[in-house]
């Protein structure tokens, strides 16, 4: 028996099923986002055409049939209310036809969950880093069992201002790889540093990076925005371990799929003798597997009251008990 997941919180539709902590299939169809950045209710259109045939596929995929799924998980929130409609939707609409149980599903606690699990670490710290959000964050027991937020982004998430500044660049693609993809050749210039403890801002050399295209080359632009933006990460990340005490770091979401951000913080981590993990590309990309993943942990907790239904689009990990992981 297994549990179906299904993630919609942004620019990807996504279906998995997990069996046994298991991935079984972890089907998405990802819209192409435009020079205008992303419109909720365009991406909700695109979500709401492609749900049938995606869970199709995650079920197919993973060779249980409609049968063999016992449960299904959604992505409660964080994310963009449209989009995260048509995953509530589908999950409560399956499930209803095939008379099993619904659970909302924390999209952040989804990502450091199926990282922590392929890392094999007991509670990391873990450092998330998307487009819609940036956070350093760990398991803690009081008052009672949750993700404590240690720092986080005081404005937005660090890859919304690559994706900004990659627009602005007139780069297409315009988000964080072709960044990345342009920053390697490029010399470094100076650019502001915002760490607030373990707090950090990204607005300010969002700002700066836009105007010093007026006078700099582009590459030398992408790579300092990178390495400055990232060593603030990392510096908060490092401060968070040494005082929560953390044996093993893991990188995770979105942006974790940077290479560099990756040599950076495994750096860190090896300069204390701590163990780093990042998982494979196709679990720090939205995807409905990890939400399979956790849902069934949910599952197989027994008399445990969860969150209700619906939908949230600032849906704290720091407010979710986290009493049945
Ligand atoms: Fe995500």
């Amino acid at each position: 028996m297994a549990v179906l997941g299904i993630e919609s919180s942004a620019h990807t539709f996504g279906a998995g099923v997990s069996s046994n902590g298991k991935i079984l299939s972890n089907a998405k169809a990802m819209y192409k986002i435009s020079d205008k950045g992303m419109i909720p209710s365009k991406l909700a259109e695109f979500h709401a055409s492609n749900a049938k045939r995606v869970i199709e596929k995650a079920i197919a995929d993973a060779g249980i049939g409609l049968s063999g799924i016992e449960a299904i998980g959604y992505t409660k929130g964080p994310g963009l209310g449209p989009c995260l409609r048509i995953g509530e939707l589908s999950a409560i609409s399956l499930a209803s036809k095939l008379n099993v149980p619904v659970y909302p599903v924390n999209h952040a606690m989804a990502h450091i969950q199926i990282t922590t699990g392929l890392s094999r670490m007991e509670n990391p710290l873990a450092l998330y880093v998307s487009g819609g959000n940036s956070q350093i964050l760990s398991i803690i027991s009081n008052p009672y069992k949750h993700y404590h937020v240690h720092g986080e982004t005081l404005d937005i998430g660090i890859g919304n201002m690559l994706d900004n500044f990659a627009r602005a660049a007139g780069m297409n693609p315009a988000w964080g790889s072709t960044v990345a993809k342009a920053a390697e050749n490029g010399s470094y210039i100076s650019m502001p540093y915002t760490v607030k403890g373990m707090d950090f801002t990204f607005t300010g050399i969002l700002t700066y990076a836009i105007k010093a295209l007026e006078k700099n080359k582009v590459e030398d632009v992408a790579f300092s925005l990178q390495e400055t933006s990232f060593a603030m990460l990392s510096e908060a990340a490092e401060r968070a371990m040494l005082l929560a005490k953390s044996r093993g770091i893991i990188l995770c979401g979105g942006v974790a799929q940077s290479q560099r951000l990756q040599s950076i913080i495994a750096g860190m981590a090896a300069s204390h003798k701590a163990k780093f993990f990042v998982a494979p590309n196709e679990y720090n990309a939205d995807n409905g597997a990890m939400i399979a993943y956790v849902a069934e942990k949910m599952h197989r907790r027994k008399g445990v009251k969860f969150d209700r239904l619906g939908v949230d689009q600032k849906y704290r990990i720091d407010r979710v008990d986290a009493s049945w992981l």
